[in-house]
């Protein structure tokens, strides 16, 4: 057996809060990639304990459709030993990211709820101020490269996945004003089918962006059903190995999400969440802290009793109704004990967003730490 050392061991006494230059703007801190001063990581486990969605994998932890973005990024998340990573969202048509920054923290110490989303929260610029919130706000519209530049990137991304890891890829919609559920339908099908030759091996339909500014549409399309049904079914008519779920963000109630989970029925594969929470973000004098923007998604801490609600319902809802989607639950998990809470409340596996930039040795501690099985 290998010896597992501290973890400690692998960071540098000069290493910044977040491997992600909040400061710089998308395109940049993608190109740089991410900051990890000591260049060191943990020995990849060689046991394949967990299982989701048919395979074996080396960690029930997953990096959310975010952090991670090219070959550069993905490759350092394979590295520190993660069993899942996703390629951020991509479209069929390329989008800028929203004007940087896009991330700041969040001063909030106490948990989104249902009856408090409607407050107006207080953000900083100072990456020291995560220590102790550990919530922050991201806001990046779902940025995308064209077409043909992000399959021939993935094609390289699969490269980098290790035994007992997977590749998989967010897609999204471009929607002008107006546009209909058949001109949402066409285009996630032609992003999704896109990701699918490139060689994904999980495929997952973002459905509930918080930051799209051109049309908050985009954000809600979780809560269409019909949507939902026929995306999946058309998709698994085609790629009946890949399989594919879709990101939810905060549903109405209990009984809008078996609506739209059973209108799936046995199509999905998984479903996948929380996405950060839309709220308003300001500075300390109520002015624009990411520029342009009012409302921004908020995820770290603050969201765990959203996400862990929306487990416990996705849970019930499959043993209620006999489905049989596996749940990649997450939203709020920023330390290693809060993996098994979120297990234990239903999810088969969990993904991590916010602290995948400051805590990217997490699949690590856990392995260390908690790993009973
Ligand atoms: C830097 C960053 C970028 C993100 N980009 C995406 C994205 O492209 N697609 C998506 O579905 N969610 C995106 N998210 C949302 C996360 O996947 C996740 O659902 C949310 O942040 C809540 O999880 P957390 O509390 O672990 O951060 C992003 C989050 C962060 C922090």
């Amino acid at each position: 057996m290998i010896k597992l050392l501290d973890p400690k061991t692998f960071i540098a006494k000069n290493q910044p809060v977040f491997v992600y230059d909040i400061h710089k703007s998308w395109e940049q801190v993608v190109k740089e990639g991410p900051i990890w001063k000591s260049g060191k990581f943990p020995p990849l486990s060689k046991e394949k304990k967990y299982k989701f969605l048919g395979q074996k994998l080396i960690s029930p932890i997953a990096i959310s459709a975010g952090p991670a973005s090219t070959k550069i990024w993905t490759d350092f998340y394979f590295k520190m030993g993660y069993g899942l990573v996703f390629e951020k969202t991509r479209r069929t048509i390329p989008r800028k990211s929203n004007t940087a920054p896009n991330i700041a923290i969040v001063k909030l110490d106490h948990p989104v709820t249902r009856e408090n989303l409607n407050q107006k929260l207080e953000a900083t610029m100072e990456d020291s101020d995560w220590e102790k919130y550990k919530c922050m706000t991201n806001s990046f519209g779902n940025p995308s490269p064209a077409m043909p530049d992000w399959t021939k990137e993935l094609a390289k991304q699969r490269k980098g996945v290790g035994d007992g890891q997977l590749l998989g890829c967010s897609v999204t919609a471009t929607l002008h004003s107006g546009a209909t559920m058949e001109d949402a339908a066409l285009d996630l099908l032609m992003a999704a089918a896109a990701a699918a030759i490139s060689g994904v091996q999980v495929l997952e339909f973002n459905l509930a962006c918080p930051n799209v500014t051109e049309n908050s549409v985009e954000g809600e399309m979780f809560q269409d059903e019909k949507l939902v049904a026929y995306i999946l079914r058309e998709f698994k008519k085609r790629f009946p190995e890949i399989p594919c779920g879709f990101k939810f963000g905060v549903f109405q109630s209990k009984q809008q999400m078996k609506k739209v989970f059973m209108a799936a029925g046995d199509n999905l594969d998984y479903v996948s969440g929380i996405n950060a929470i839309a709220m308003t973000v300001l500075g300390k004098k109520g002015e624009e802290i990411l520029p342009g923007r009012r409302t921004s998604g908020v995820c770290g801490k603050a969201d765990q009793t959203i996400a862990l609600e929306h487990i416990k319902w996705a849970s019930e809802i499959r043993k209620e109704e006999g489905l049989k989607y596996e749940i990649l639950g997450g939203g709020g998990i920023v330390e290693v004990a809060d993996v098994d809470r979120y297990l234990s409340t239903g999810a088969d596996m969990v993904q991590v967003a916010a602290a995948a930039l400051a805590n990217p040795l997490l699949a690590y501690k856990y392995r260390l730490f908690y790993d009973k099985i």
